[in-house]
């Protein structure tokens, strides 16, 4: 194959929603620093423009989610700037000094971000009406409105007030204990973003912890945050302060060259500035179990910030299928798509379970990998909570064609990963590829460097 030949390739105008074809990989190699994490990006927006004064973010995500999160706000009376793509300078007057927004509040593809402000909301003085796009419209929302009504909200829409769009009469709220019974970190953080402006404490029960941004963000800002160590964590009623945050890189986002090196041979690939916080990198536990010796983790000190990082390093490796302990799915959750691609090339079958959450992300996406592996020669079977992967070892019989991301961008990028070990002069045509940018801006870029 010519090797000045991109690995990845755009076909804008498929479809509307965009198309990229892969194919083989002629070596993988290289260092690089994912963008921002998407998670901690959101939070950073929202404390900050809940906060009183100046904030800066650095390491921002300038990603189509979190872009419509900064969108948001100016249309509550916040100035946000962007003095650079990743750097994002707020000015605000703090929660009490937001106004009623003169539109609909429209949070394109991000369950975050809706869910979030769902909270940030319910205890203001005005009205608001928040949306979606097509795909946000059918997640449920009833997992924040149900808790957040018990609070004191005031909030309707259609299934009584469980899917978008969602109007939300600011009200008094009252602090409540909400067990998560989804396991779900935006439900969490829904809850305590409201209880910062509800009367008395809040505090979220969790039978398996979730992803803790939240908690370690408030009182950066100058809130009170207080875990108890059997799983509950506690927000009291206050005021936020500006401050100066610095964003790692997606943890999420690295899983994708992660898996990258691991499915190639005579890899090597430097991830700098990655987070590393516990509550993310189930994924890691996972590779270790199937037997992958050769990612290292080096921890550097982190910057102005609330999070761990560091640095990864990952070649190629041998690994087992293995059973996933359903316990260790919650801290990995985001990371299953690539996973499964991962499974292709272990030896003997790896099982999915206890993952049910699947189902009301981007897409199905148990069903969205199920399909998409099957149709390049993958044997799978799906359960209603999860799937299981019959890897086939380091040299799967894999075919090309076309698979459908349901514009899904980890079933994107995931199925990008995968079409890197087709066979030679063999190509995979992925459909539904513009939504990559919600979390991943200049994914194609990276992948094409890395792959030569
Ligand atoms: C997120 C929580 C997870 C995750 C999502 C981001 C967050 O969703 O899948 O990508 O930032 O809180 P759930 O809370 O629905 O599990």
């Amino acid at each position: 194959m010519d090797n000045s030949e991109k690995r990845l390739t755009e076909n804008p105008g498929g479809k509307n929603h965009g198309s990229l074809t892969v194919r083989r990989s002629q070596k993988v190699e290289g260092t690089l620093c994912v963008p921002g994490d998407k998670s901690i990006s959101h939070r950073a927006v929202i404390l900050g423009s809940m906060a009183e004064g100046k904030s800066r973010i650095s390491g921002f995500l300038p990603s189509d989610d979190c872009l419509g999160t900064i969108e948001a706000f100016r249309k509550l009376g916040v100035h946000a700037k962007r003095s650079s793509d990743t750097d994002i300078r707020i000015d605000s007057p703090g929660f009490s000094g937001l106004r009623e927004p003169g539109d609909i509040l429209d949070f394109g593809n991000s369950g975050t971000a809706v869910r979030l402000m769902t909270g940030v909301l319910s205890p203001s003085s005005f009205f608001a009406v928040l949306t979606g796009d097509e795909s946000l419209r059918s997640r449920p929302m009833g997992r924040v409105t149900d808790p957040l009504k018990t609070m004191g909200a005031r909030i309707d829409g259609p299934q009584d007030g469980r899917n978008l769009p969602l109007a939300i009469r600011g009200s008094r709220l009252r602090g409540i204990h909400h067990v998560n019974t989804n396991k779900s970190a935006q439900v969490k953080s829904s809850l305590l973003l409201a209880g910062l402006n509800a009367e008395g404490p809040t505090s979220v029960e969790e039978p398996v912890p979730t992803r803790d941004h939240t908690e370690r963000m408030i009182p950066f800002f100058g809130g009170t945050v207080r875990r108890d160590g059997t799983g509950s964590v506690t927000v009291l009623p206050g005021p936020l302060k500006g401050r100066e945050i610095s964003v790692p890189g997606d943890f999420s986002s690295a899983a994708f060259f992660i898996v990258l090196a691991l499915i190639n041979p005579d890899s090597r690939i430097r991830l700098e500035n990655v987070g590393l916080n516990p509550t993310r990198t189930a994924f890691m536990k996972i590779l270790d179990a199937m037997g992958v010796r050769s990612l290292g983790v080096k921890e550097t000190a982190s910057g102005t910030g609330t999070e761990p990082t560091g640095t990864l390093d990952v070649s190629f490796s041998e690994f087992n299928g293995i059973d996933i302990p359903a316990e260790w799915i919650p801290n990995a959750i985001d990371e299953i798509p690539a996973l499964s691609v991962l499974a292709v090339f272990a030896r003997g079958t790896t099982r999915i379970r206890g993952a049910a959450e699947l189902r009301v992300k981007e897409s199905d996406r148990i069903r969205s990998m199920c399909e998409s592996l099957s149709a390049v020669g993958v044997s799978v079977e799906e359960f209603p909570d999860g799937l299981s992967i019959h890897g086939q070892g380091p040299e799967p019989r894999l075919s090309g064609g076309k698979v459908d991301s349901r514009n899904d961008h980890r079933i994107a990028m995931s199925m990008s990963v995968l079409g890197s070990r087709l066979p030679p002069g063999v190509t995979l045509s992925i459909e539904g590829t513009d939504f990559i940018s919600t979390s991943f801006p200049g994914f194609g870029d990276l992948y094409n460097r890395i792959t030569g």
